[in-house]
């Protein structure tokens, strides 16, 4: 057995040997030394060879730190290549495909030089430029290593000095290889009020794609995440597996080609699909980051070493405080005045929280914004509803001490509305086709700068007029159909790619005049979620279904890839669960209300001021602690999870019991993270109004971390739709 193990390996790498012959003319008297490059973290590696023979960069290893990452400089192990081009040799997908403008269709790329940078102790970038021996066109690859998080970014940047524009079709952010018995890619799709639905498969021999081509955002229907498990399928604490991840909020491609040897290539970036790019002469190309992280103690890890990057690089303000808020959208829609949303700033008030957000409906007037048919892109104050503007709510606000927050969905229009009578120019819709609606409205052609313009004066103009304005909730409520922009001309197949980057170059605009504003990414639900936008966003609006049996699985899928404090829980009257099981599904990310304050009894406003002061109390840990997915709603009828500080010393559990069966009972649950030889107490909090208990006989006592890790609690009740939070304090 061992030795047919030993001839299939001779072969396979006699196979990649004759893969990767010098080009012909060359001799063994031109090879040039191979060049090892070490890029990881803490517990990652990730190095490539530069084969002296052929001169091209291969993928030697990635996966748990080696002791000496120089010793693969002894291996005869080939690797993979790094990044592959189309046209020469290679008979798999291309990570790289161009055409030059004399129409040569095909790019070698060999080594050139490699440099680092380390902007802090805890990041080191790597730069591999490459280059093709006939044409001047560069490709670098870009590495960057957060080494506490475990955390790498890639990117590429390329570029060329012919004489004329050449034609890019395929430009991938990242290429990762990887060899072992099996695969298993967990992905995440959905729909509107209905994200992040988890799926997992084994990758069979060919291509999957997961991609989407929705032109505004990144998904709606296929989530821009995914895990990728090797040999066996990982859980929460075991398994050897990637997290994966694109930073950039238009189409996205990761494709994962298992070749006839049982290889995979991960190839990720902006989807090439209807984009081809011409890149003129001198003109950098650059890709957005693909964020991954590598775990060989499966899910729970990488998502822990995901939020620990996010709240320290990949989320705007990722380590400052968040506001509570009253949203109105649930309670009044678009039909509200003056007095109407003063009783509501006195009901933010009156809850303890810190924000009151004025959502769809306060503009328009020659097409009042009373239903979503009318007035998007006329952002003035609708005189009927607010005669006395925004600047008086703001005050209103402040004499209540309370902050007032704004809902603005700045790239879109009605065609119904003044926006659309003067500047017909501006709008994405193709000749000769009628337009294409979708919640009655069109996409603003972002990539003409006087759109650019518009929309940065309709941010700036409103906090400019009301500068006490403290929260923009910023709306992107349709993708791209039927689109076309007049400003492109010839070149509509950079409209995709063009569209995100004017996107982010407004952004980037705004967030030098207002570097800390924070700013809600929403988008229909949760339509345009990723680590592109969150780089100027604090946080996000996971999903118009606010019913929180649904939230319960909507928010465990985001947990796996972005943190709490990020994720924005509103509890709603959607759902007909108590008010204490919505308060807890809420607690669990970013907590905020949008519910009829006035119609709650005395009991249910003294319960949700008490919630309040806890979640204030213990937001901290919720947001910046470890998260322990403890027991997975898809597993059971029930889902628990907990959140424990980084000194060990507080944790806030949350157990959700969900649609269980008459009489089905629950096991004790173990708890992790905790200290083994630190003693805690465990405190139920959120105690239901009704004086109904449904935690355990625990409730009260205290345990070593030990005892609650190796024997675990009782954590609540078989009773359908209940919910327990526990405090627990060394
Ligand atoms: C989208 C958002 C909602 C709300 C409405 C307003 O659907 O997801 O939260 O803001 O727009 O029209």
């Amino acid at each position: 057995m061992k030795k047919i193990f030993l001839l299939i390996i001779l072969i396979c790498t006699t196979c990649d040997f004759l893969m990767s012959q010098p080009p012909a003319g060359s001799s063994q008297a031109d090879r040039k030394p191979d060049v090892l490059i070490a890029t990881g973290t803490l517990n990652t590696d990730l190095v490539y060879k530069v084969n002296g023979r052929d001169g091209r960069l291969y993928q030697v290893y990635l996966g748990p730190k080696l002791d000496n990452a120089l010793s693969l400089n002894q291996s005869r192990d080939q690797g993979h290549l790094a990044y592959p081009t189309f046209g020469t040799d290679n008979l798999f997908e291309p990570a790289i495909r161009m055409t030059h403008n004399d129409g040569n269709p095909s790019l070698e790329l060999v080594y050139v030089s490699h440099n680092t940078d380390k902007p802090d102790a805890n990041v080191t970038i790597t730069h591999i430029l490459l280059s093709d021996p006939q044409y001047p066109v560069e490709v670098t690859l870009n590495i960057k290593t957060f080494s506490a998080e475990d955390v790498i970014e890639q990117w590429v940047e390329i570029v060329q000095n012919e004489s004329k524009p050449l034609i890019l079709y395929n430009y991938a952010s990242s290429m990762l290889n990887f060899d072992a018995d099996k695969y298993w890619l967990t992905q995440f799709h959905g729909d509107w009020a209905e994200e992040m639905k988890m799926q997992e498969s084994e990758l069979t021999s060919g291509i999957k794609i997961l991609d989407s081509k929705l032109g505004t955002r990144a998904h709606m229907y296929q989530t821009p995440v995914f895990f990728l498990s090797l040999n066996d399928k990982s859980d929460e604490t075991t398994g050897d597996l990637i997290a994966g991840t694109l930073g950039w909020s238009g189409n996205f491609q990761f494709l994962f080609e298992v070749d006839e040897k049982g290889s995979l290539r991960v190839i990720s970036g902006i989807n090439p699909f209807a984009s081809e790019y011409k890149i003129e002469p001198g003109k950098i190309f650059s890709t957005p980051a693909f964020i991954f992280t590598y775990s060989n103690h499966g899910k729970g890890q990488a998502s822990r070493n995901l939020h620990h990057w996010a709240a320290n690089y990949g989320i705007m303000d990722g380590n400052r405080p968040r506001y509570t808020l009253l949203n109105n959208w649930e309670t009044t829609y678009f039909s509200f005045d003056e007095p109407k949303l003063t009783a509501l700033l006195d009901d933010t008030k009156k809850l303890g929280l810190d924000l009151f957000l004025l959502d769809d409906g306060w503009f328009g007037n020659k097409y009042p914004r009373n239903n979503d048919r009318a007035g998007l892109g006329d952002w003035q104050e609708n005189k009927a509803k607010l005669p006395d503007g925004l600047g008086y709510l703001v005050k209103e606000a402040d004499k209540r001490g309370v902050k007032f927050g704004i809902w603005i969905e700045p790239e879109m229009v009605n065609p119904k509305s003044e926006l659309y009578e003067k500047h017909p120019d501006w709008i994405l819709k193709l000749p000769n086709r009628p337009e294409n609606y979708f919640r009655n409205q069109l996409v603003l052609d972002l990539t003409n700068p006087k759109v650019q313009e518009f929309v940065y004066n309709v941010v700036d103009g409103m906090l400019t007029a009301s500068p006490g304005i403290a929260f923009i909730k910023w709306d992107c409520n349709r993708m791209m159909t039927n689109a076309y922009s007049t400003y492109l001309k010839d070149e509509q197949s950079h409209l995709y790619i063009d569209y995100v980057n004017s996107l982010y170059g407004v952004l980037e605009k705004l967030r030098q005049k207002y570097p800390h504003l924070p700013v809600m990414l929403c988008s229909g639900g949760g339509g345009r979620v990723d680590y592109g936008a969150l780089r100027y966003f604090t946080e996000f609006w996971a999903s118009d279904d606010t019913d929180p049996l649904e939230r319960v699985y909507i928010q465990w899928g985001y947990s796996y890839f972005f943190p709490s404090f990020a994720v924005c829980n509103h509890i709603t009257s959607w759902g007909k669960q108590s008010l204490k099981f919505r308060t807890d599904v809420a607690m669990m990310g970013k907590m905020g209300y949008d519910l009829k304050v006035s119609e709650l009894s005395d009991k249910e406003l003294k319960f949700s001021q008490d919630a309040i002061a806890n979640y204030k109390r213990l937001s901290d840990v919720i947001w910046h602690g470890d998260l322990y997915r403890l027991i997975s709603p898809y597993e059971e009828n029930r889902a628990v999870l907990m959140y424990v500080s980084s000194a060990k010393d507080k944790a806030v559990l949350f157990a959700y019991t969900l649609n269980s069966r008459f009489g089905e009972t629950f096991n004790k649950v173990k708890l992790q993270g905790l200290d083994p030889a630190k003693t805690y107490k465990i405190q139920e909090i959120n105690i239901a109004y009704e004086g109904r208990r449904f935690g355990p006989s625990e409730n009260g006592k205290s345990y070593s971390g030990d005892y609650l890790m190796k024997i675990g609690l009782n954590v609540g009740s078989g009773a359908p739709l209940t919910s327990t939070v526990f405090e627990i304090t060394e």
